[in-house]
């Protein structure tokens, strides 16, 4: 008796959601920005992690593709090292109630607040030809998604933090009216090593939409390329190794070698001393192309075992299913649906 009420008596896991869309390959950016984070977080929260493919259709997909990268990023996801008997990975299309709870949600959502958010903005400037609804009403799938797992805690990129603000303001809203259904969720954002920028670009982040695919990382590519992209990658034009406001393409890197390492910028600074920029680029591309030679080896693994990554996709689907079916329920009926 005693041990059941100290079970009861401990709190629960805080619960995690997070996503990737399946638009492109997966880059370093992805990994050392999102993933890498996502495996350490296992350990002390619930962990949701999603693929999100019906975020990936707002700008044109070739299907054939869209289907293989939905594939290949749970089998990553994998390689990186989120358990599935701990996480529940999923693919978004899988899960109903994504789709459903986002119709509910845009009714509380003013055009106003969507007409603000600087991706779409950004989007409907790069897809002129294509600004379509779903572009515009992302962010309210978003919110669906982070909402219906009553997740506490959304690792996300900086760029995503507006988002995460628009789903707080429309969860408070809506409990506002109804009482407490939606827990109200915190964007996690780390400081460092949060943002990988573009190899090519360093003004901007390392993007797998970029149509060049020397501005990125691919996390699957080999190790080769990878030691070449980072020779060629963009620098400025003093040779100094130091991290300084202005210095994007030394600092980039520099931030990609302390990732691996872990070695702080000074430490980086004092190693590099008195080397010119071709000693560093060859070190940072040694270190980057050994650090993902662990998750190269299991992703060829992995991909090979179609089996094994679809019934990952069938019992995270199934997990995420009910999960999302209690809140969706809850949503319906205070909102006044008629339940038979
Ligand atoms: N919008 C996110 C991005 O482009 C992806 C995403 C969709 C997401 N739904 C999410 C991230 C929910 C975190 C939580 O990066």
């Amino acid at each position: 008796m005693d041990e059941v009420k100290d079970l009861a008596a401990q709190p629960l896991k805080k619960r995690i959601f997070s996503g990737i869309q399946p638009s492109g390959i997966i880059t370093l950016g992805n990994y050392i920005g999102a993933i890498k984070n996502w495996v350490e977080l296992q350990r002390d929260y619930e962990c949701l992690y999603c693929v999100v493919d019906l975020h990936a259709i707002t700008v044109r997909q070739e299907p054939a593709e869209l289907r293989r990268r939905t594939f290949e990023a749970i089998a990553l996801y994998v390689a990186c090292g989120i358990d599935p008997e701990k996480s529940t990975i999923f693919v978004q299309s899988h899960v109903p109630a994504h789709a459903e709870l986002a119709w509910v949600l845009g009714c509380y959502t003013g055009f106003g607040e969507l007409s603000r958010m600087t991706q779409f903005k950004d989007k409907s400037q790069k897809h002129s030809d294509n600004i379509n609804s779903g572009l515009f009403t992302y962010p309210v799938l978003m919110a669906s998604d982070i909402l219906l797992y009553q997740a506490n805690l959304v690792p996300v990129g900086i760029d995503q933090k507006q988002h995460i603000e628009l789903t707080r303001d429309v969860a408070l809203r809506f409990n506002s009216v109804y009482g407490d259904v939606f827990t109200i969720p915190e964007p996690y954002i780390k400081e460092t090593g949060m943002k990988i920028n573009s190899l090519t670009d360093p003004t901007k982040k390392m993007s797998k939409s970029d149509p060049n695919p020397s501005s990125y990382i691919a996390v699957i590519e080999n190790r080769d390329d990878t030691i070449r992209k980072i020779k060629r990658a963009v620098t400025d034009s003093d040779s100094v190794i130091k991290h300084a406001p202005g210095k994007d393409g030394i600092n980039n890197l520099m931030s990609i070698y302390s990732c691996f390492t872990g070695k702080s910028f000074e430490e980086i600074e004092k190693e590099f001393a008195g080397k010119g920029y071709g000693d560093f680029k060859a070190a940072v591309g040694e270190t980057c192309a050994d650090g993902l030679e662990n998750v190269r080896s299991e992703y060829a693994r992995l991909i090979k075992d179609k089996a094994y990554i679809e019934s990952i996709m069938k019992s995270g689907a199934e997990k995420a299913f009910y999960m999302s079916r209690k809140t969706l329920s809850k949503v319906y009926k205070k909102v006044g649906f008629y339940h038979v």
